[in-house]
Formats: structure tokens, sequence, C-alpha cells
């Protein structure tokens, strides 16, 4: 229905809530039926301009509203500019998407989470992080072995984070390569970004998990050959579980990989007291759980990011700071797994970067606004300890979530020129019941809503549709 837009005339589409299918859409001066899932392939690498309530955080303190705005977007996928007028953007062979009363915002960013937990997502959260790895976790990702097992997981998987808006993710795959390949192929297949990791362990974990320094290597590279292009959204990311599943020989290995691929690295930081106890006694020479990554070339030499730092302070907070190491802040799962509230208002205040990850099947939770809700939670009990560290605002979250989680995949989680357009649009009829302001409407669905009011999503300019399950 979109091929009148390939004229050069420019075409209003009306987008109506409740409007009958058949009717509503204007392009060219012809009345077309209209049904806005009905994006015909050209749809996707023409300039568009896109009519809504546009919000977004382009700084931490407050958010960026345009009220009936447009945002427009090159074909490049790049968005153009935000203006409160359409006579303030160069709208000539661009087409016009108008959503009416709708919000739209930048999609969401997980920026930890483990694809191959996703059976044990909402079970298993009666023990802390370490046996609770070697009860639940480990025995479950050993099944990963099986590519048909590994499939239909990670297709259910994928469909839930497009349910939820998450565009972006940082993910853990399993120790095997041919599963984490299909895990990049269902994410490629999907339009979906990801940075994905083949999880190095060699230590500590079932037999069925451990994987000798040469056949990490050779796995990785296999993958490295196959998906490391500059500008692909889906890329690879090397994941060494964490200090006590590898060798120091199996660190060694991951640096290097790093170094010599120029590829971003993750993994887990001072989650859970007892870890830090043991990674003291595995690495005694570290200065800090931190210092033990660094001296292996995987804390900041390439970009980085550690999720939990729980209990981070001190020289390794500095060693963060200096290195530019990004946290992930996980607050579900470190409610769950009882490992503890990490101080965020502290690591924004000493300007480290930081985002959010539901840390699957530690966390529970798919849907990354209920993160921002949880991350002020968190950030409220730290606040009765100790008033001078306030508490979080939504902007800041939701800047948290977008823009500042969004820069480790580039220019990413903003509207802001030159921006890759991930978005979302929410239909919050539902929740709008009233005479909501636009960041009322917009907390409301943070706080209250769910994949029933998202309506749309973007990936670098990109119609994401619905991947299939089976
Ligand atoms: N530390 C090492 N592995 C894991 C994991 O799978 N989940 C969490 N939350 N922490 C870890
Ligand atoms: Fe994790």
């Amino acid at each position: 229905m979109y091929s009148t837009t390939e004229s050069k005339c420019f075409a209003i589409f009306a987008f109506e809530r409740d409007a009958p299918a058949h009717n509503t859409v204007v392009a060219g001066g012809q009345t077309t039926p209209f049904h806005l899932l009905n994006f015909n392939n050209n749809f996707n690498i023409m300039k568009k301009i896109y009519k809504a309530h546009i919000l977004f955080t382009k700084e931490r303190s407050h958010f960026e509203v345009f009220e009936n705005g447009y945002v427009a977007v090159g074909a490049d996928g790049r968005v153009i500019g935000v203006a409160a007028d359409l006579a303030s953007l160069d709208s000539e062979d661009a087409e016009v998407v108008d959503f009416g009363d709708r919000l739209l915002i930048p999609a969401m960013n997980d920026m930890h989470v483990h694809a191959p937990q996703v059976r044990n997502q909402g079970v298993a959260m009666d023990l802390e992080l370490l046996p609770w790895l070697q009860n639940y976790t480990f025995p479950e990702e050993s099944k990963y072995a099986d590519i048909h097992y590994a499939e239909s997981m990670y297709r259910r998987f994928l469909h839930t984070q497009w349910l939820f808006g998450t565009m972006r993710s940082c993910v853990f795959g399993t120790v095997h390569t041919e599963s984490t390949r299909l895990l990049m192929k269902l994410y490629q297949e999907a339009g979906m970004g990801a940075l994905v990791g083949k999880v190095a362990m060699n230590r500590h974990c079932p037999e069925a998990l451990s994987e000798d320094v040469e056949a990490a290597v050779e796995g990785n590279e296999r993958l490295i050959a196959e998906f490391n292009h500059p500008d692909a959204l889906v890329r690879p990311i090397i994941t060494p579980r964490f200090v006590p599943s590898c060798s120091p020989e199996l660190l060694s290995a991951c640096g290097e990989l790093a170094n010599k691929y120029n590829l971003p690295v993750q993994s887990h930081l001072s989650e859970n007291t007892s870890e830090i106890a043991w990674v003291a006694e595995l690495e005694p020479e570290s200065k800090s759980y931190g210092d033990a990554y660094n001296r292996y070339g995987l804390f900041g030499q390439t970009p980085t990011i550690m999720a939990h730092c729980v209990w981070t302070e001190g020289v390794e907070l500095e060693l963060m700071k200096r290195n530019n190491v990004m946290v992930a802040h996980c607050p579900t799962s470190n409610y769950n797994l009882a490992s503890g509230m990490a101080p965020v208002r502290t690591f924004l205040d000493e300007g480290l970067r930081v985002g959010l990850g539901s840390d699957i099947s530690g966390g529970h939770d798919l849907n990354m606004f209920r993160m921002l809700v949880y991350a002020i939670q968190v950030s409220k009990m730290h606040y009765q300890s100790n008033h001078e560290k306030h508490f979080l605002t939504l902007s800041e979250v939701f800047w948290i979530a977008t823009k500042s989680a969004g820069s480790f995949f580039g220019k990413v989680g903003s509207f802001e020129p030159g921006y890759e357009f991930d978005a979302l649009v929410i239909d919050d009829a539902v929740l709008n019941f009233d005479n909501y302001t636009l960041l009322e409407r917009l907390e409301r669905y943070i706080y209250l809503g769910d994949d029933r009011q998202i309506e749309h999503r973007f990936c670098r300019g990109k119609l994401i549709e619905e991947p299939k399950v089976v």
C-alpha cells in the first residue's frame, strides 16, 4: 500500500486510532486503503518523517518533549532532525507517517542478559549466586549442546525481547559455538541489534560446560570471521563468564582476542560478597576484582561493560573511571539473588557510564521499562540510609536506559541528529483516561504499561516485524 510514496510527491499517512481500516490514508492526493502493518519493502529505504508526541532524553536532567512533533529519518536509518513543525524539516522526497495521539520514544537496550537462561526465568530464586549457578544455571546451560533445544528456547527469548521493545542487547550465549552462532543468526533474521558472546569458561563448572583454551579461541575466531563487520547490527563480544570460571590462561586468551580483533568485552563484576572473596583467593596479585580483569586486558582496553558492580568502590571504582568501563545495573537480579543494591547515584556522581540489564534469569523480568522502575526503587532504598545520595529521577533512569546505554552500540538511544533511529510507537490510550500531561503519560506507561501498548518497533530506522517463535 505504500507504493504511491515512491513518487516525488509528499504523502501524509494519517494514523487515526479506531479508524476504519479502509479509508484513512491520503497519499499523493489519493485515498488509499490503510493498514500500517502492511509496510511494503520500500518503506524501509525511503526518507521518513514521523509525526507523534516525541519524548527523549538528550540530557539526564530532563526530557525533550515535542507535542505533535516531527522526526525526520534518513534512508540510512539515522535521525536527520526533530522539530515542532513540519516546515522546519526538509520534507522533499519524504514520506510522512502520522501516528496521531501516540507516543514516540527511543527503544530499550538490555545491557546484560543471558539468553540461555530463559527456561529458568521466574524460577529458582531460593539461592545466592554461587550455589544458584551450580544448582540451576549450569545444568540448564548444558542443554545448549543440543542445537534444537537452543533454537526453540532462543526463538522464544528473542520474541519476548521484541514484544517489550528491546531493540539492542548485550547477550551471553553459552560455551557452545554452534548454539551461539544460531543465536546471532536469529538476531540478524529479526533485524534487532545485539552484541552476542560465546561464553568462555574452563574451571569450577560441570565438564559439559568446560572448554579448553584452544577450542575457546578457535570457536571465537569462527564467529569473528563470520560476524565481525564494523557496521553490523549483530557482532561478537568477548565474554569471559567471570574470574572464578576462567583459568589465567583463558583470561589471557580472551584479552588477546579482544585486542587482536578490537572487540568489546562483557563480564560480571563484584556482584556478591562470597564471589568477591573467592576472586581475591584466586587472583591474589590483583588490587581489586576489576584489576583481575585489567591485568588480562579485559577492563577497558577495548570497550567494556561489567554487570552488577554492587560492591564496587575505592580502587575498583577509580579503575573503572580511568578505563571508561560501563556498568550494567541489574536491579531485579540483585534483589532475587540477594546480592545487594548497586550505588548508581555514586556511579553517576563519579562520571561512570551506566546502562540497565535484565540479567535473565537472575533477574525475572525482560520488560526493560520495568527495570527503570526497579532502578528508581533501589535508589530510594539507598536514600533511606544516606540522604546525601538523592534517589534517581525518571528522566535520569530513562537517560541511563536509552542514551547512556546506547552509547555502547555507537550513536543509539536518542533522537538527536546522527543517531540511529531505534524507536517505539506507544498507544497508551488504555492508560490515558484523564487529562494526563505527556510526561505523565510516559511515566504511567513505564510504571504500568506492557507489550500490548507497543504498536511499532524500529531498529536502525527499519520497522521490526514480529519474529517467529517456532
Ligand atoms: N556470574 C557468573 N555467571 C553468572 C550468571 O549467569 N548470572 C549472574 N547473575 N551472575 C553470574
Ligand atoms: Fe549475568
